[in-house]
């Protein structure tokens, strides 16, 4: 009843707002027009873009600058509350948008004041870092790419979105599509890996998941959120992986590997835009007129608006580029960002810059339409509390089908690295017995990894309950011995999990990192497994008995010894809500392993950055004899992974032959050649395969990779069946940035492979372009 008044109230008080909007008159478009500084309306809605002019004629300087301007909600007792800084902005309409404020009644709680107390009762845009769902948590980022299943991630961000617009958030800080080339840096576990092709699919499967369909159409439906492509641009590149650090890198390489990810979130749609933390060639991300500008809305026409980084305004001061935080608002604005996370840098100091004539009106005016823009889009105006409704967010949240989903994304993302003996899997009926061991088989907090938004960490379901209820009146048998912690030693624990193993036929350990040691400003310098946890397994080594490691981490681990001395190993990244149902589906063989690695595994630290589609060099160690006299290698060790790129076994086996072209010269314009393979599971069971197409060029007039992935496929194959895959290579595929900075296909000579994984060389073609 009182929600129901209140909300009377808002509709008498925006509807005479509303009607002065549509009836305004006032805004026939002239304060749109400033020669270069248009604005460009993101949805092309005429009607939207009058309504904003309308309101904007309205607006004082002041409260175009509020728009600018997000806060973060504190938590109290009973919810998401503003802090006393910053309610006062809030109060007098001074505040476009917060996150973090989660629960529908908190939201409720911000929105009213907003559109009942202030002057002009424009809405907030509430925002959250819903990352790899929201309550219902899917495998991290990193892992979910691992399935190369593009339709499951555009699932699982479309049910993040659900549950999360249910609850009154209409934008999520993601995805994330920073290239990770570096497993030292805490982020990857956010992003989809080192490929920028992959990487470019997934960023759209996102983008299109979270805003329920391409283009930003149908934003708006009560189950979309707007979505923000981060971290622009080549946060990844951080140096020594260190988080935050300088990225100094050639426009080659930044174009040609880091940012097409972005550029295919901007092709998708994204809403939004987030702008990264680092430097990049000396100027930081923040400040960069000819990222965020030039290339971003001019080249790519991107015609949403782009949000700081946390703080990232404040930040120019120490970056050594801002005098202070009044010149490093006006440095922001410049470079094209329309809203301060958190810094209130804009509020406090652009309308005195305005004053003094540092930062244009205009500027002002374009970054608050674009804002304003979105909530008109999301029907904000219409009804602020549209969002709103606690019934609906029970009914959307964690539901049945959702945690089907998710447990099916488990078994798709964890990768099988090694399984000597065909150990796994283990069927219900093999009477065995296990000794289920390590700090992370009884675990439920770090299932669900870093940016796990409200994801209930004491529910996702821990490896051994997993394996229990897969298990239970079987004639498979469990004995559990904790045997660690996940850092300190403790020698009785170490002593009972041994006489749990000797009991057993087989051991199984799940082991790996904290989730903590991976996200933002979480980076290790040693990507080992803790020593405790080592000592644990050199101690059930001693058993003799087979050993079956599951690992999880938020980010490629140097997993060497692991390697040389178990039996099989499962890559299982932090797996989320359904974590244990999903890995022992994979374990007792219910689901067939089918992820292949999107990150190489180095062997060891000092390897890094790895990644295949690294160089040549003019001294290239020959990877047949690995002779590194005088050549591009290491004395200590190989120059290859220990698990490459796109790497993974299955339960079952595969065999790719007779790849074939329909011609062997295509011309460098508009033309197309058809490759084609015949694929086969030759093993004894139904399997999913990811076929991986490759190709070198060979000469360029700058240097080129030594392979690229140029497409791929996901194809399930019962066992013994054979089908053919098809590909269509176009010319502009091969097309890069080159000597004169014009991304064209060059001509000449190219190789190509049908491949398993980027070190499988096996089905090698040629073809030229002419
Ligand atoms: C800082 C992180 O870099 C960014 O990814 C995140 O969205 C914001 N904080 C908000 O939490």
């Amino acid at each position: 009843m009182k929600r129901k008044k209140h909300n009377m109230r808002t509709t008498t008080l925006l509807t005479s707002l509303i009607l002065l909007i549509l009836t305004g008159g006032c805004c026939s478009g002239n304060s749109r027009t400033g020669g270069d500084n248009k604005w460009h309306s993101y949805s092309g809605n005429k009607q939207i873009e009058r309504r904003v002019d309308s309101l904007l004629r309205l607006m004082t300087l002041e409260e175009k600058i509020g728009q600018m301007t997000q806060f973060s909600a504190n938590w109290s007792i009973t919810g998401p509350v503003m802090s006393d800084d910053f309610k006062p902005y809030l109060e007098k309409g001074l505040i476009g948008s917060i996150f973090n404020a989660t629960s529908v009644e908190g939201i409720r709680r911000m929105q009213q004041i907003a559109v009942d107390s202030t002057r002009l009762g424009i809405p907030i845009l509430f925002g959250q870092d819903v990352i790899h769902g929201y309550k219902t948590i899917f495998p991290i980022p990193l892992a979910e790419a691992c399935s190369w299943d593009l339709e499951l991630m555009r699932r699982t961000a479309e049910i993040a979105a659900v549950e999360a617009a249910s609850d009154g958030i209409n934008w999520t800080f993601a995805p994330m599509v920073d290239i990770g080339r570096d497993a030292r840096w805490g982020r990857v576990m956010e992003g989809a890996g080192e490929d920028s092709y992959l990487g470019s699919k997934i960023a759209e499967a996102r983008v299109i998941g979270f805003q329920g369909g391409p283009a930003g159409k149908a934003l708006g439906e009560l189950h979309t959120l707007l979505a923000c492509g981060k971290h622009l641009a080549a946060y990844g590149a951080a140096e020594a992986g260190r988080d935050y650090n300088t990225a100094e890198l050639s426009e080659h390489t930044l174009r040609n590997v880091y940012l097409p990810p972005y550029e295919a979130a901007a092709k998708a749609g994204v809403a939004t835009f987030m702008a990264s933390f680092n430097e990049i060639n000396g100027v930081p991300a923040t400040a960069n007129r000819w990222l965020l500008d030039h290339l971003l809305r001019k080249e790519w026409g991107f015609k949403g608006f782009v949000v700081s980084d946390y703080t990232g305004i404040n930040e120019l001061v120490p970056h050594g580029v801002a005098e202070d935080e009044q010149h490093a608002a006006e440095l922001a604005v410049h470079a094209g960002i329309d809203m301060d996370m958190t810094g209130a840098t804009f509020i406090k100091y652009l309308q005195q810059s305005a004053r003094q004539g540092k930062v244009s009106e205009q500027a002002i005016d374009n970054a608050a339409r674009r804002i304003l823009e979105m909530k008109f889009l999301l029907g904000l105006f219409d009804d602020p509390y549209r969002y709103l409704d606690e019934e609906r967010a029970k009914r959307n949240t964690l539901t049945p089908a959702f945690l089907e989903t998710a447990r099916k994304a488990v078994a798709s993302s964890v990768v099988l690295l090694k399984n000597e003996g065909a150990l796994l899997p283990i069927p219900r009926d093999q009477a065995v017995t296990l000794a289920l061991v390590g700090p992370l088989m009884n675990d439920s907090v770090n299932l669900n990894g870093e940016w796990a938004a409200l994801g209930d960490r004491n529910k996702s379901v821990p490896i051994l309950k997993g394996l229990t209820e897969k298990y239970e009146d079987h004639a498979v048998k469990l004995i559990y011995a904790a045997g660690s912690a996940i850092s300190e030693t403790n020698p009785q624990m170490i002593t009972e999990a041994v006489a749990a193993a000797r009991k057993a036929d087989m051991v199984i350990a799940a082991v790996g990192e904290d989730f903590n040691w991976s996200g933002e400003a979480a980076v290790r310098t040693d990507i080992r497994l803790p020593e405790a946890q080592h000592q644990l397994l050199k101690a059930l080594k001693e058993t003799g008995k087979p050993i079956v490691l599951i690992n999880l981490s938020g980010r490629p681990l140097d997993l060497s010894w692991e390697d040389a001395n178990l039996d099989a190993i499962l890559q299982a990244w932090f797996p989320g809500t359904q974590g244990g149902h999903g890995i022992a589906d994979l374990i007792a063989g219910d689901c067939n392993p089918s992820a292949r690695l999107v990150m190489s595994f180095p062997r060891n630290v000092g390897q890094i950055p790895i990644y295949y589609n690294r160089k040549n060099t003019g001294r290239p160690v020959d990877l047949s004899n690995e002779q590194i006299d005088y050549k591009s290698g290491y004395l200590d060790t190989s120059i290859t992974p220990l698990y490459p790129f796109g790497y993974g076994l299955s339960y079952t086996t595969y065999e790719i032959s007779n790849a074939h072209l329909d011609k062997s010269v295509m011309n460098a314009h508009d033309d197309q050649i058809t490759v084609r393979a015949h694929v086969q599971n030759s093993g004894s069971r139904d399997g999913e395969m990811v076929v991986q197409l490759y190709v070198r060029d060979r000469v360029g007039s700058v240097t080129r990779p030594v392979k690229e992935l140029k497409g791929f496929q996901k194809i399930f194959l019962k066992a013994g069946e054979r089908k053919q895959v098809t590909f269509i290579l176009r010319s502009e595929d091969l097309a890069f940035y080159g000597i004169d900075m014009q991304k064209k296909t060059e001509p000449g000579n190219f190789t190509l492979w049908v491949a398993q994984h980027s070190a499988d060389n096996s089905n090698e073609l040629n073809f030229s372009v002419k």
